[in-house]
């Protein structure tokens, strides 16, 4: 059975963790291999999935957000895994763990790379004093400083939690550096390495035993066959060598972080499915040419309840740029497309959909890779018809109403992909499998 990838194609919130959690339903093993608590992730399920032995005849649904534990692991036969490419917050790791087994009433099964570093409390210490100068509009969970730190090979990774001297060590260096460089903050400064490492191990008691070389461990599972996914964090316009930098995140979100941020040869992936939203947000600065600031923009917002998960923040919405879309499936090899919240653009008249960008005189096809080329830029709208039905019911393709049909087979066409999966609704079931 092969490996199968589940990527954002756009900045991130696509809808990742609701198809991550679908794919899974037959999965042995979810795999995180990028990224940190930057990440949100929100699915809902019905309650008669959530433990085993409960009635069937209970309705409701159950809401879970969460930002490390792969999607998949929600399924009590799936093992999630925390590959070595993800920088992780020990504190959030246990409160996650304890949050989502409660919820579950069962504890979700986990294994972590040894190799992952972790975000300690004073990274987002120094990326909220780094930010009063900058403008890159970060989630401010410290992401950026601990990838600064492994890049620099001064990173403390989980696999330290097993030497308790030798971590308290490398929290003193690490600390002491970054208290020399500001010193005048007193959020720094109130921070003790000693006592630090003490928080930390006792924070950790319950999961260093499932450190271990994770690598290994998926790549077993690939040789017996096991069907194993991929969750991607953020998205390809936000990847830190593709993205549209400086305005991104500090890891790779493409299907290059899979081999890197989980030891997997991308030669096992048969299934790379992207998920893209059938219109388009971003959560942060930095370039987006389909943005919509007019009231469309307004009511795309409102209706598909674009406020971040992690931070909060009102996401800025636009149209589905095509140009961007056609980017991602070349540099990731996209397979199929997962499209998401299809149901929030009902009601409107006509769609806007970015097929080229205007530069000048020119017209361009391929997304532009710098920040210059990209600010000379306008979007080439074509207007698709809408469509006044509501989708929430729909459970088969047929069962759309003709233009979301149309909407679906021109994305198709258009990027070469086949459509696999349309979501019409956050919960489990407001899903149609193409
Ligand atoms: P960082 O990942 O916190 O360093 O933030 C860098 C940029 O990526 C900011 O614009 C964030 O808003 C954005 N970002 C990071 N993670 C996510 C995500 O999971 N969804 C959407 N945007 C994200």
């Amino acid at each position: 059975m092969p490996g199968i990838a589940v990527l954002g194609v756009q900045w991130g919130d696509e809808g990742k963790g609701k198809i991550a959690h679908l794919i899974c339903q037959d999965a042995d093993m979810a795999v995180r291999f990028n990224g940190g608590t930057n990440a949100g992730h929100t699915v809902v399920f019905p309650n008669s999935q959530i433990q085993a032995g409960r009635s069937r005849e209970e309705k409701g649904e159950s809401e879970f957000r969460f930002h490390l534990i792969p999607a998949g692991a929600l399924h009590e036969g799936c093992i999630g895994v925390l590959g070595n490419g993800m920088v992780i917050e020990p504190f959030a790791l246990a409160a996650e763990l304890r949050m989502l087994s409660e919820q579950l009433g069962h504890a979700p099964q986990i294994w972590i790379s040894q190799n992952a570093h972790m975000i300690l409390p004073y990274h987002p210490i120094v990326e909220r004093l780094e930010g009063a100068t900058s403008e890159l509009d970060t989630t401010a969970k410290g992401i950026g400083p601990a990838y600064r730190d492994k890049t620099a090979r001064r990173g403390i990774r989980t696999g330290d939690l097993q030497n308790p001297e030798h971590l308290a060590a490398l929290i003193t260096q690490n600390l002491r550096r970054e208290q020399a460089i500001f010193p005048d903050s007193d959020a720094l400064r109130a921070l003790d390495p000693v006592k630090l490492t003490k928080e930390i191990l006792t924070a950790t008691d319950g999961i260093q035993s499932r450190l271990t070389d994770t690598a290994l461990l998926i790549n077993r599972a690939l040789d017996q066959g096991q069907p194993v996914v991929f969750e991607g964090a953020q998205g390809c316009l936000l990847d830190i060598d593709f993205g549209t930098y400086p305005y991104v995140t500090s890891s790779s979100a493409t299907i290059g972080g899979v081999g890197v941020g989980a030891g997997v040869s991308p030669r096992r992936l048969e299934r790379v499915i992207g998920v893209a939203k059938a219109y388009a947000t971003r959560v942060g600065a930095g370039p987006f040419l389909t943005e919509d600031k007019s009231p469309l923009g307004e009511r795309l917002r409102e209706q598909g309840h674009e406020y971040g998960t992690t931070t909060g923040r009102p996401r800025r919405c636009g149209w589905l740029d095509l140009v961007a879309l056609r980017y991602a499936t070349r540099l990731n090899g996209l397979n199929e497309l997962a499209l998401t919240k299809l149901d929030v653009l009902t009601g409107l008249k006509e769609i806007p959909v970015a097929m080229a960008y205007q530069r000048g005189r020119e017209r361009v096809e391929d997304f532009p890779t710098t920040l210059d080329e990209l600010a000379g830029c306008e979007p080439v709208y074509e207007r698709l018809p809408g469509w006044s039905e509501r989708l929430n019911r729909c459970r088969s393709f047929d069962d759309l109403p003709r233009n979301a049909q149309r909407y679906v087979r021109f994305i198709e066409e258009c990027l070469g992909t086949r459509v696999t999966v349309v979501s019409v609704g956050p919960s489990f079931s407001d899903t149609i499998w193409v």
